[in-house]
């Protein structure tokens, strides 16, 4: 496609709104802190900064460069930008593509999820009636087609903006949305912040334990990284795509990873104050938000404006990432088949549905059809998390430092210093395909 006539983010601002929309998103606000939870909170939080330093930013900054030099999705930019008789790299494209389907498939259930929360937060239901069984109720909904409604219903939310194009969908969305995130992550934290023995919850998210960093933290700290940061898959090189040729490469990964990073700690300042504050259990797991949390806004004053806030972060949170792994789709059946946007919006979105609907069926209905041990939601996150994303990022990152030509790399690097592109392109080169891969094989033999 021609540079001229692809859709394009139209300010800065824009650029920073939906990409930072798409990294923050419920691997900030609820993978994070239960992930911190359970790996010793602040070493936890010690391991994910070295990791998104060092491997994150770089790995952006490489699907940036991808996108932007070649102006097509993640399978088109691979099989533009290999060197003749390197065509087979666009098959780690397509991968890419095929695990942002598979992602967003499970992913829309969580966010479903919070539809469902917010809906009772609002109507009060959810914090009425003082402590309840909050364990027995999300085992009930979860387990219910309940749950396939709200599926549905945030995946048709997907598919209406994704539809409205680059500028008048994704961008605008995105700029209202990320401000309104912002404020109220600050109303949550303050509130947060003045519960009695809020002390307790920060010095258990911010000193680190040694004693719990194991090779299981270094796996789950690239892994967090890796997801929260959206990379792997073809996203970041489907948004580089649209950025104006006067994007700063280097700054706006900067600027993206960093307020990621500080979502997550803030998510982190939100959640464990009040875990502490309320004798609740830090290492509770995936359940530490839509279990532990109401059981603490039953017991809060003004409880029920709390969970409504709380919910509709969430929610404005994933819409924004489940957006932009839509796009990945969207963009891809556009240029591979040359697709009118409605088809590919249609086509994407039937083909995530389907496979949502399995996934949001995981928990009641399908339960007992299992994969490997696991559901199909359970295998679907299992499967993209830890071996998709981590395989992706290592396959782009090898590509950009080793394949694409070296002027074509620095020329979409700049304007950052001749020492800034170096140190990357290094990263990029050695560190982080070892990182990975080290990582890995960790995994196997743990
Ligand atoms: N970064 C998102 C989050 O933290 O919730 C999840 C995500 C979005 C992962 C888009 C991958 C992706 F391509």
């Amino acid at each position: 496609m021609k540079e001229d006539n692809r859709p394009k983010f139209t300010t800065k601002f824009g650029v920073i709104a939906a990409t930072v929309g798409s990294a923050v998103g419920l691997g900030n606000i609820w993978r994070f802190p239960y992930e911190a939870g359970m790996h010793g909170g602040g070493a936890f939080l010690l391991v994910n900064l070295l990791c998104v330093l060092l491997i994150g930013i770089p790995v952006v900054c490489a699907e940036f460069v991808l996108g932007r030099a070649s102006r097509r999705n993640i399978f088109g930019a691979m099989d533009y930008l290999a060197p003749k008789g390197g065509k087979w790299w666009r098959i780690a494209g397509f991968l890419g593509v095929l695990s942002g389907t598979l992602i967003l498939s499970f992913y829309a259930v969580v966010a479903g999820w919070t539809l469902e929360y917010l809906f009772q937060s609002l109507s009060g239901n959810l914090t009425a009636g003082g402590v309840r069984e909050s364990h027995a109720e999300f085992n009930n909904f979860t387990a219910g087609w309940r749950c396939v409604f709200w599926t549905i219903v945030l995946l048709s939310i997907n598919g209406v903006v994704v539809l409205r194009g680059v500028k008048k969908g994704i961008e605008n969305v995105s700029n209202w949305l990320m401000p309104l995130l912002f404020v109220l992550l600050v109303m949550m934290t303050v509130n947060s912040l003045l519960l009695p023995g809020a002390m307790d919850g920060l010095r258990f998210l911010f000193i680190p334990d040694m004693a719990h960093v194991d090779s299981s933290t270094f796996l789950s700290a690239l892994g967090q990284a890796f997801f929260s940061l959206s990379v792997g898959l073809g996203t970041l090189t489907v948004y580089g795509s649209y950025f104006p040729s006067d994007t700063k490469i280097v700054k706006s990964a900067s600027i993206m990873a960093g307020l990621d990073t500080l979502v997550a700690i803030v998510a982190g300042m939100i959640i464990f104050p009040a875990v502490f504050a309320f004798g609740k259990e830090p290492a509770a797991g995936p359940q530490l938000v839509f279990e532990v949390l109401p059981d603490i806004f039953r017991q809060m004053t003004g409880g029920a404006i709390w969970s409504s806030v709380f919910f509709l972060l969430l929610l404005i949170a994933s819409l924004t990432s489940t957006i932009s792994l839509s796009e990945t789709g969207v963009a891809f059946c556009i240029e591979r088949w040359h697709l009118k946007r409605s088809k590919a919006v249609a086509l994407t979105m039937g083909f995530v549905t389907f496979f949502g609907i399995f996934c949001a069926l995981s928990f009641g209905p399908l339960a007992h059809v299992t994969f490997f041990g696991m559901t199909v939601f359970g295998l679907f996150d299992y499967v993209t998390s830890n071996i998709f994303l981590p395989l992706g990022g290592m396959m782009v990152s090898i590509f950009v430092g080793w394949i694409v030509d070296r002027v074509t790399v620095d020329k979409q690097l700049s304007p950052a210093s001749k020492y800034v592109r170096k140190s990357i392109v290094f990263l990029l080169r050695y560190v982080c395909p070892l990182a990975i891969l080290a990582v890995f094989i960790n995994n196997l033999i743990g």
